[in-house]
């Protein structure tokens, strides 16, 4: 049936795979052609008896929000396991935060959504990660374009030695975009989007590393901002920022979260109850729990994630 509905291209009508919340099959398949849900995917990912029914069963108003579906995901650097069988399924927009005990996979897991991982020597992946309908570890994947809609922000401000403008320029400028106001206004666009515009407009030649810690932070988020990105992957973007300059990039994640879906990675669990949706805890690679932040932090299911969020240990 589905490789069927694959044949007579009435695939176009769908913009997302449908997926189940929670550990269920992804069931169909995207807008296009361009490898993008290809065939292989279809049946790789319902290769289990009743696939023609499947794709009536889902719950289709939460499936349709799903962005990030990862099933069975495991990643391994050499010999080490650091990621261990996560089953999750992130919808969209709003802001998900990952919490665990230090060297538990939360980084590991984040970098695997945009395959910043493969930068790292002899990783390797087991089961599925779906993004947008789209399998990231298929061999056909533009890993450019996974990254431009992937946006990243690092523990520690990491702009470029060049000028504050040229760091925002950089990846519309990658992409193609050579005229100097169509820049400008990318420029400013992402600057106002990253509340940091009314500090530097008189200053945008100046180098960004001059800038504060707080400051370069919201930099490298208007950086990634500047590729028109559909998410936002944070790894503990707060770290190496004091209280003020936290609480403004804690601002920031919360208005950004209308337009965006934004991952975030932090040790910080008032950070993670203010300003997330969703908390995933992770514990020694593997995904204990994953609820409504409200819910985790209040009357969590697993004795687990009570004990880390009593801090009992971690
Ligand atoms: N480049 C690497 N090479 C080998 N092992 C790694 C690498 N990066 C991480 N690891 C290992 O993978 C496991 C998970 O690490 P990861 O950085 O994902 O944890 P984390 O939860 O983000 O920790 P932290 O809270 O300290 O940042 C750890 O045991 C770590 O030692
Ligand atoms: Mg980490």
């Amino acid at each position: 049936m589905l490789q069927k509905l694959y044949n007579t291209n009435t695939a176009v009508l769908f913009r997302h795979w449908f997926g189940q919340i929670f550990g269920n099959n992804i069931v169909t398949i995207n807008e296009n052609s361009n490898g993008i849900g290809n065939s292989n995917d279809i049946r790789s990912d319902n290769s289990n008896e009743n696939k023609s029914d499947i794709r009536y069963s889902v719950n289709l108003k939460a499936a349709c929000q799903t962005v990030i579906y990862a099933k069975n995901f495991s990643l391994w650097y050499g010999n080490k396991l650091a990621v261990n069988n996560v089953s999750i399924s992130i919808e969209s927009g709003g802001v998900t935060a990952i919490i665990g005990p230090s060297g538990c996979g939360k980084s590991s897991f984040l970098r695997s959504i945009n395959r910043m991982n493969d930068l790292i020597p002899n990783t390797r992946i087991d089961g599925r990660l779906i993004v947008d309908g789209q399998n990231v570890y298929d061999k056909q994947i533009d890993l450019v374009s996974l990254r431009r809609r992937i946006g990243m922000v690092f523990q520690r401000p990491n702009p470029f030695p060049k000028s504050i403008f040229d760091n925002v320029a950089y990846g519309p400028r990658l992409h193609g975009t050579r005229d100097r106001s169509q820049l400008n206004e990318i420029v400013e666009t992402c600057l106002r989007s990253a509340a940091l515009w009314d500090e530097v407009k008189d200053s945008l030649m100046r180098s960004a590393i001059a800038l504060s810690g707080g400051q370069q932070q919201r930099l490298c988020i208007a950086r990634a901002l500047a590729t028109q990105p559909d998410m936002l992957l944070m790894d503990e973007p707060c770290s190496a920022l004091d209280p003020i300059a936290t609480g403004k990039i804690e601002e920031l994640i919360v208005a950004l979260k209308e337009k965006y879906t934004i991952v975030i990675v932090t040790h910080n669990m008032q950070q993670a109850a203010r300003i997330s949706d969703r908390t995933a805890f992770f514990c020694l690679g593997e995904l204990i729990e994953f609820d409504e932040t409200n819910k985790i932090f209040t009357t969590p299911s697993n004795p687990q994630t009570e004990a880390y969020i009593t801090g009992r240990f971690g």
